[in-house]
Parts: structure tokens; C-alpha cells; sequence
């Protein structure tokens, strides 16, 4: 299997420092007239995204450019295209192109391990059905450490809908792995009690206060209605319950992060205000994404 980047849990810590530091190289060019190196001028990336998206896909086709190489974005969404025979269809058309790197976003979990096990090309994961979203998680920590010295004892609250998140995993085995105590919390149908033992150091909670009580670090989910046959609660009773509002900020510490993978919906998990609050670092979690996919990509290139 040519190496990719398929799941933080298969990342040791050693890795992950060293993708965050590579990050930390590229922060400034973002504040620069010319944004532009030609670390791996002339290699070919494809973007292969079977599932909307905003942030990720144009982040790695941003960061694809700012390291000199060649982006194609190919989208898929909407389409009826599923796991199986049809990805192998597509597998054909695309090493014909002979890209050096696939990123891949798909609603099955799994596709892109089984793409990386059929081609002999570096395929990055751009989220995999409700499993995982590796460069989410390392933008997510990237951030965390612009604010903190370390990840090491901070209270991280992670709140929504768990089970179908592959933010979430991606971030429980990245944080846990950097010995932060991680708290899930959501309603009961998006939060099975088996969630606490993916990794250690995780403990879940159904009381929005109590998760937050003294959090270093709040994560929103958004609730992924794509990804439920049916809504397991009435839309109306979650943002009572589970909207991160200003009142609950009180409750943690007063240098707290408010972070959102987004895309972030206004008066359904968070609070419009509280999304715009000096607390938040949603924008500087965008910002960080390319940093983090620059990172990535000339790692897998090299
Ligand atoms: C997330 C995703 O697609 O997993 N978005 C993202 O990549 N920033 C989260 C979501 O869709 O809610």
C-alpha cells in the first residue's frame, strides 16, 4: 500500500508532531504577497469528493498550489455512486490520469482504506462516512496549540452528534493520544455508551453544563440529518438542550476555545453570537487547514 494518510488512530505521536510543526513553517504564508512554494512542483493531486464540501476540498487545493503542484477536483456529489462496484469504475478512470496523490471524501466508511488497498497511489482521507477526518483533526490540534503550550490535561468537550462524526473520532484518538481528557456529550440516540472506549482518557456525559464545567476547549458537531434514516429527536428539543449559548460559557474557563469544524448552523448547535465571540476560533481552524494539508501533502510526496 503506497503511503497515504488514512485515520489519525493509525498515527503515532511522533507523526503527528512532526505534521505539526511542518504546519507551523507554513502558518506565515498566509500574511505573505507571494503564498507560493514549489516544494512538489510538477506532481499531480486529485480531489475526489463523492460528498459536499466547502473547507476541505478547497483547503487541499489551495495547499496543492501554495506547494507548486497541479489540483483536479473531481465532485461526485449527489450522485447515486456507492461503495463497491462503482468506486472501482471510478479507480480505473482515475490511475489512467496517473495522479501521485488521491484525496478522497466519501459517505462509506472504509472507501478510501479499500481505494488505497486496490491503487498503488498516496490517498489521503477527506473524511470517510461517520469514521474519520484525519487533517480535520490535525487543524483542530493545530489551533488548539496557537492558544496552549501543550494538549497534554486540557478538559476538551466535544458536543453533539458523536456517533456520526468522523470529526469527532479523528479527534478523540489524536487528543487522547496527547494525554487530553476528552468529554463527549450529546443527546442519548447520538451518543452510545461504547463511544467512551475508543480511546483513553474519553468519558461522555448527557449534561451539556457538566461537560463544559471547566473545558479548556468546546467542540461543536454539527447534527449530520444526512447521515440519519430517521431524526431520532425532534429538531425543536435539541438546541434547548445541546445549542452552546452564552450563558454556558460562564461555565467554563474564562480563556476557553470555542471551535466548529462547520459548516456551522446558526440557532441549531451554537449560538449566533457565541460562533462570532472572541472566543471563537472557527475562522483560525479554516486558516489552519491549509497549513495542515501543505503539511501533509509534502510529506506524503516527499
Ligand atoms: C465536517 C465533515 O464533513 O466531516 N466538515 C468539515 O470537513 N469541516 C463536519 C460536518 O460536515 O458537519
Amino acid at each position: 500500500m503506497a503511503r497515504g494518510l488514512l485515520g489519525i488512530e493509525d498515527l503515532d505521536r511522533r507523526e503527528i508532531e512532526e505534521i505539526l510543526a511542518r504546519a507551523k513553517d507554513f502558518q506565515p504564508l498566509q500574511n505573505q504577497s507571494n503564498k507560493r512554494l514549489d516544494l512538489i512542483r510538477g506532481r499531480m493531486i486529485v480531489n475526489l469528493f463523492f460528498e459536499a464540501s466547502t473547507r476541505t476540498r478547497t483547503s487541499f487545493e489551495i495547499a496543492a498550489k501554495r506547494l507548486g503542484a497541479d489540483a483536479v477536483s473531481i465532485t461526485a456529489s449527489g450522485s447515486s455512486l456507492q461503495k463497491g462496484e462503482s468506486l472501482v469504475d471510478t479507480l480505473n478512470t482515475l490511475a489512467a490520469m496517473k495522479p501521485d496523490a488521491i484525496v478522497m471524501r466519501h459517505s462509506a466508511s472504509g472507501a478510501p482504506h479499500f481505494l488505497a488497498r486496490y491503487l498503488p497511489i498516496p490517498i489521503i482521507n477527506a473524511g470517510d462516512g461517520t469514521h474519520e477526518h484525519p487533517t480535520q483533526a490535525l487543524l483542530d490540534a493545530l489551533t488548539i496549540l496557537d492558544h496552549r503550550k501543550t494538549l497534554e490535561g486540557l478538559r476538551v468537550a466535544i458536543i453533539g452528534d458523536i456517533v456520526h462524526s468522523r470529526v469527532a473520532r479523528s479527534n478523540i484518538y489524536l487528543l487522547s493520544k496527547f494525554g487530553a481528557d476528552v468529554v463527549l456529550c450529546g443527546p442519548a440516540p447520538l451518543l452510545p455508551a461504547e463511544m467512551a472506549k475508543l480511546a483513553p482518557g474519553v468519558s461522555l456525559t448527557y449534561d451539556m453544563q457538566e461537560a463544559i464545567q471547566g473545558a479548556h476547549v468546546i467542540m461543536m458537531l454539527r447534527v449530520q440529518l444526512e447521515r440519519q434514516n430517521e431524526s431520532p429527536f425532534p429538531a425543536s428539543d435539541y438546541y434547548p438542550f445541546y445549542g452552546l449559548r452564552r450563558e454556558h460559557l460562564a461555565l467554563a474557563r474564562p480563556d476557553v476555545l470555542v471551535m466548529h469544524p462547520g459548516p456551522i448552523n446558526r440557532g441549531r448547535e451554537i449560538a449566533s453570537d457565541v460562533a462570532d465571540s472572541k472566543q471563537s476560533v472557527i475562522l483560525n481552524q479554516v486558516e489552519n487547514g491549509i497549513a495542515v494539508r501543505m503539511a501533509v501533502l509534502e510529506r506524503i510526496m516527499r
